[in-house]
Parts: structure tokens; sequence; C-alpha cells
């Protein structure tokens, strides 16, 4: 794999004074986890720790009438097997949903089975291989009904919210007067797979309690509203209740959310008042902790003879189990992006026998734009218009303060310099038309990437100490993303330091709440949140220096002080200042607190759009005898706000784009319709993009200044890499072929016989 760093001229890497962002650092915790010293949550080995299995059902639908709890306990070694006769009691009703992000969870409260891999039992010994001897031993049996796998067989239902609340239709304009007036229409169907997060590390935890004191080693993309869910199904007060989360092996959304297996080994924990350990298997992972539910999506669009699109209809039929109602909020890609005069999109639920399906690294965005963006590709087939010169005609681009996404000016930059960089214009419209020197067929496709820009409140504390060392803390998460590198480069800015000049500590629930990593959100939440805790911290050094007639800044209240390199400083002369030590040493103070909570300012929330956007082009080749697909070329051109690390922030984008290609070439679940089970729940199966499968990327960083999104320009950056990729490499593949492929992924099947 070739991975191109040529192109960046909008992110250089700035040297500016007294600030690190804008700067390539690597990782902070890069060498840590490279020699092995970073510990995850499964390495902690308390005294006196027990091991804990999840045994999950091997049905789909029905009961487990009998299990063989005596030979399990009997085993060597084994100290309790809970099972739903024995089983732990909880303070919530773990079938009644927590807002505001709750999911209904399997905590063997009766002997029903929902979904094949639910927890039916939980295995506790003095060894993981007692433990593992003593689940195998429990042979449950079942009483089995017909498993709803499929579209057939599952029960169809108007859902009263999509995603994580979102309503189920959204529409503006008059939908039929804007088909009537439309001179072609394009229709066609799409589904996309379920697909399995696939964490390097599975979901662990290692939970201890003290009395009603519980420490809770645990990957945890949200510690706060963790540690109060916990609290109320323990019935403890939540400052009782401790996680630390401070490496994980990726989340992706499914480490956001409870789920059964963890929290019946905290209640394990305690029974049995020794600390328990679980880490569910591989296979274990496909189940109970959440996935991307399947789609099958309808995309109707209306025309004008010049090409201009006049009506989008999307609907959505998204799967989920038979008892929750998380439902991917596919057909709401189409609302941010493209101009018609009248636009629906709405969603059906699907209840099949199945975990339910969660949020997933762009949920409802990934899924949506794949068909959106292959329906793009078909409306401007159709116009007899290149791919490129449709979509410029039809994204919407507004000023500011229209209410419409001022960002889509930067969408226009991402486009024109995507397509620079591709070659794009050399691309021969018609279909099937070239070939590489050895008879393969090439295509160029594209796609239009984008993804909303949430912010969640959160809060940090910065400490400036008298013998001017700074503090800086806020409970973040760094799944991989490198959260904790930008976060340390947003604070420093602030302070008017370099980031390795200041102490950052985050990762766990006793800081600050820095708020959810999700929603590509958190760099900007808990970084607003750390930079106003650091300006609140100067501004308190600057109300104690202005005030001492000691200080050279004595009087310089109204002119203004400015942080620099560890001094305080005149706005109008920066040669008059002083260090932040000496502010305090002579103030005898011993330190400085500066707090903040933050949020997005809620007037722009309502007035402007905001999004991170972006265009991906893609070329495959495609064996015309073999059927063959591969992946040769990826460019992608984003623009989210200001780049705090263009390092990190290109790696999120080539991560984005392999996870695309996967989703367009590689990835889905199997079910065996007979038994409901995941046929292929294991990384040897499940295939996901090698490095053999990733062809040379690039990403382009275009340069975009949004003053209205938060007061440090940020936006998100970790999962818009897959919008737009999907699309664009179906696209590709029609273009090498002639085939229009609308199911994912693509496969050989699909392609032969050309
Ligand atoms: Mo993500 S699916 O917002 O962790």
């Amino acid at each position: 794999m070739s991975l191109d760093h040529s192109s960046d001229t909008s992110a250089r890497p700035t040297t500016r004074y007294g600030s690190n962002s804008g700067q390539p650092l690597t990782r902070r915790d890069g060498i840590l986890k490279v020699t092995g010293q970073a510990t995850y949550a499964a390495d902690n080995h308390p005294a006196q720790l027990a091991y804990a299995v999840m045994v999950g059902a091997t049905i789909a639908r029905g009961r487990v009438t009998a299990m063989d709890v005596e030979a399990a306990s009997r085993h060597p070694g084994i100290i309790e097997v809970f099972t739903p006769d024995n089983a732990p009691a909880f303070a919530h009703d773990p079938d009644e949903k927590m807002p505001p992000f709750g999911f209904r969870l399997e905590l063997l409260q009766n002997h029903s089975v929902r979904y094949a891999g639910q927890p039916i039992a939980l295995v506790v010994a003095e060894t993981l291989e007692a433990a593992t001897e003593g689940a195998r031993l429990l042979q449950p049996v079942y009483e089995t009904d017909e498993a709803r796998t499929g579209r057939d067989n599952g029960v169809q239902f108007d859902p009263q919210a999509v995603g994580v609340g979102g309503p189920p239709s959204t529409s503006h304009g008059d939908l039929d007067a804007a088909f009537a007036a439309s001179e072609t229409i394009v229709e066609a169907e799409y589904s996309t797979p379920a697909q399995y997060h696939n964490a390097m590390e599975p979901h662990a935890v290692v939970a201890e309690w003290n009395g009603d004191h519980l420490t809770l080693d645990m990957p945890n993309q949200a510690l706060a509203m963790s540690c109060a869910s916990y609290a109320r199904y323990f019935d403890v007060p939540v400052e009782n209740v401790v996680i630390r989360s401070p490496f994980l092996g990726g989340g992706f959304g499914s480490k956001a959310i409870l789920n059964g297996p963890q929290i019946l080994a905290i209640a394990a924990a305690r029974k049995l008042k020794r600390p328990v350990r679980l880490a569910l298997t591989r296979a274990q992972m496909y189940g109970p902790v959440g996935h991307r539910g399947q789609t099958w999506q309808t995309l109707r669009m209306g025309l004008s003879s010049d090409g201009r699109l006049k009506a989008i209809h999307h609907r959505s039929i998204s799967a989920t189990s038979s008892f929750d109602d998380f439902l991917e909020p596919a057909a709401n890609a189409s609302l941010p992006l493209y101009a018609a005069d009248a636009l629906l999109a709405e969603h059906k639920g699907l209840r099949l026998d199945i975990g339910t399906p969660g949020p997933m690294r762009a949920p409802g965005e990934a899924s949506g734009s794949a068909a959106l963006e292959v329906a793009i590709d078909e409306a401007a087939e159709a116009c007899g218009l290149d791919p490129l010169e449709f979509r410029l005609l039809n994204y919407a681009e507004s000023e500011p303060g229209s209410g419409r996404p001022f960002s889509s000016k930067a969408l226009r930059e991402c486009y024109e310099r995507g397509a620079e960089a591709f070659g794009w214009k050399q691309r021969p419209r018609a279909a099937r038309t070239m070939r590489d020197d050895n008879g393969l067929l090439v295509g160029w496709g594209m796609g239009t990437a984008v993804f909303p820009c949430p912010m969640f409140p959160a809060q940090a504390r910065t400490t400036v100490r008298a013998d001017g060392s700074v503090l800086v803390e806020t409970g973040g998460v760094d799944m991989g993303q490198g959260a904790w590198t930008a976060l340390a480069q947003i604070a420093a800015e602030a302070l008017g330091l370099e980031a390795h000049e200041i102490e950052f500590r985050s990762g766990v629930s006793t800081l600050p709440d820095a708020g959810v990593a999700g929603g590509s959100g958190h760099t900007a939440s808990a970084g607003l949140a750390l930079s106003n805790s650091g300006l609140d911290a100067l501004a308190k050094l600057a109300e104690i220096a202005t005030n001492d007639p000691d200080s050279p800044l004595f009087g310089a209240g109204n002119i203004g002080v400015l942080p620099r390199g560890g001094r305080l400083v005149r706005r109008d002369d920066e040669s008059r200042g002083e260090r932040f030590a000496d502010i305090l040493t002579r103030a005898k103070q011993s330190e400085v607190i500066g707090e903040a909570k933050s949020m997005r300012e809620p007037g722009n929330a309502e007035k402007f759009a905001m999004y991170s956007h972006g265009a991906v082009f893609a070329e495959v080749k495609v064996d015309p005898d073999l059927g063959q697909i591969r992946t040769t070329r990826l460019v992608g051109a984003f623009a989210a706000g200001r780049v705090i690390n263009p390092r990190l922030v290109r790696s999120q984008y080539y991560g984005g784009m392999i996870w695309g290609t996967s989703f367009a070439l590689h990835e889905a679940a199997l079910i065996d319709q007979r038994t409901g089970r995941v046929m292929n729940a294991d990384l040897a199966e499940y295939h996901v993009p090698v490095n053999a499968d990733v062809p040379s990327l690039e990403a382009i960083l275009v340069a975009e200044d949004d003053p209205y999104v938060n007061a440090i320009g940020v936006k998100g950056v970790g999962e818009i890499g897959i919008t737009g990729t999907v699309g664009a490499i179906a696209n590709a593949v029609w273009h090498a072929t002639g085939r229009r492929v609308r199911h994912f992924p693509i496969h050989i099947e699909d392609i032969l016989g050309l």
C-alpha cells in the first residue's frame, strides 16, 4: 500500500509561536502501544481475580428448557454458574430502555431466547480454562421457534424514531408536484448487509467492588454516561462508579453503549465479592454488542430536462431486533446534500431475530450514502451528464445565514481539487471503454462525502501551578483515533504553550466529563472545553497580575493580555509581561484552576446546518474473465473545519476510505436461514480489506474556516471517509463493466458473464 503524503498544501505543518495546533505530531500514546506498555482492560489482574465466560444461545428464537448446571458446577475451579434460575437482580429493568441512549439488554431475566449469541449463562471460575470448560458442560437444551432472519419473514413496522431518537420521516416541498413536473424519473432499489464492528480489542471488563464502590477497567467511549447507567443498574450513587479506560483497541460505536455481558460480569463480581474479568471471544462479538443493521432502500428521483434534481424520495426499510428499536437512519443521508424542490426521507422497521443493531461508524450515513451516491450516478447517466458535472449542478451551495449548509462552499473546492488530483477530466462518459495494458477493465467513479458535526456538552479543567507547570484534564477517550494528541494540542494552543509543555490527563471517569467519543464530535467537544478552561485559567492569572502594582502587567486590564510561551504579555506590547510562575509566586498562590463547560452556541445550531464535506474518486480494475474487482486508486478531498493535526486527520480519512472499500467490496455478516446464526463470525470469513486490497490512497485536506461551528473551528473527521467512498467504488465498477450493482458488497458473481 502506498500512502501519498505529498499532495497536502492547505494543512502544512505550522510552527506558530506558542501553539501546537496545526502540527503533525505523532500520537502521545504511540510508543506505549507499539512497545506493549499500554494496558487494555483485560490486562488487569487484581488479586483474587475470578474469570467469567459468557454462554451464548445457539438458536435465534425460542426458550432454554434445560442446562446441566450440575455438571458445570462440579468441574474443578468453578465458583458459580449464573443462569436465569439464580440470576442477579438489577435495580433497573433490563427490558426498559434507559433514556436518552439506552438499549434493552439480556441479563438472564428469563429463559427466552431472542437472538443467536444472546447471553444465557455466565460461568465464573478460578481460571479462564475452568470457566471455559464449565461453559461447555452446560449443554443447553432448547425449544426452538422458527427464526425470522430476512426480508421475507421479518415483521415490518412503522418506527417511532430512527437512529438515536431522530424522526422516522422528514420532508420539505410538495413531492407529488415535483415528480409531476419532472422530465425524467429514475428509481431503483439498493440493499446493504449487516456488518459487525469487529474492534481489535474485544468487549472486556475487569469489575471490582469495594462495598458500594465499583471500579471498572473497560474500553468505553462514553465514560460519564456509562457511569450514570451502571449506577442505575446497581443502585449506587453515580460518584461511586469509576471507569478506567486508558487505551481502547477500537470502538466504532459499539463501546459507546451498554451491553449485557459486561453488566453480568459486574453483577457477578458484586455477588461473589471478588473482582471478575470477562473478555468476549471474537465470535461472541456477533450478537450482544451491536452491529450495523441491514437496509433495503428505494431511491426515486425526478429530474428536469436540464439535469436538475426536482424531487428526491428516499425510503429505507431498516432491520432491527424483535425487541428493540435502533434503526439505521439510512434515508436521512439524502437530507443535507443535494438541492431539490421537494424531498422526502422515510423509514420502516423490520423485526428480525437478531441482536439489536446500534451505531457503527457513520450510522445511517454509511449505508444511506452508499445508495444515494449510486442513485445520483444513475441520475447523471439518465441525463447524459458527467457525474461530477451533475453533482456540481445539484449540490446545495449557499451563504452564511441562509439556513442552508454554509460549509457547502468548501464542497466545491473538494470536488475540484479531488477531480484535479485524480485526473477526472480524462474520464470517458461511456462505461466499459477503458482497459489497462493487461486487458483489465478500468473504471472511474466518484461519490460525495458528507457527515454532520455534532457537539456534546463537555467539561475540562486547567491548573497552572506556581512552579510554572500546567496540568490539563478531561475524561476523554482515545480509541485509536489520536484524540489525546489533538486535545493536548488544542489545550496547549489556548495557553500559548507547546503540547509537550503541558501535562495531559484523560481516560478515567473521575476527570471532568469530556462527553461521548462518537458522532465525530469528540475533538470539537472536549477540545472546546479544554480551550475554554485554559482561557479561564489565564483570565484568573490576568486578574491577579493586572491588579498588582508590582507586575509589569499592572493596569493592562482594559488593554488585554496574551499568553506567550509561559508568560502573560500586554496585547499592545508583547515585550512587557511576566511568567505565569512569577505571577502566582508573588501573589503567594500555589495554583489557579480554570474550569469550563462547553457546548455549541445554540443560536448558531439553529441558523446554520453544520456538516463536514468531501469528494471521493475511485479507480477499479475488473478482470473480464474472472470477475475479480480491485480498487486501484482512491483520492478523497475533505473539508472539515480547522485541521488540528494533519497526520491524524489524514489517518482518519485513510481509515474511513479503507472502511468504504470494505463496505463496497468485502464486508457482510451472513446469517444461516435455518438457525439464525451468523455463519462467518470470525475474521477469517468476515472479510475486511487486507493490505493487498487497499489501493494507493490520497487524502487532500481542504482548509475551511467555519466561524459558526464552534469557537475553535473544529469539525469531525472520524466517520466522513466512509461516505462517498462506497458509492465511488460501486460507480467505478459500473464504469468499468457497464454492470450496475445495487447491493453490497459487490462480489465476483455480480460481475461474471460480462
Ligand atoms: Mo460512533 S458510531 O459515533 O462511535
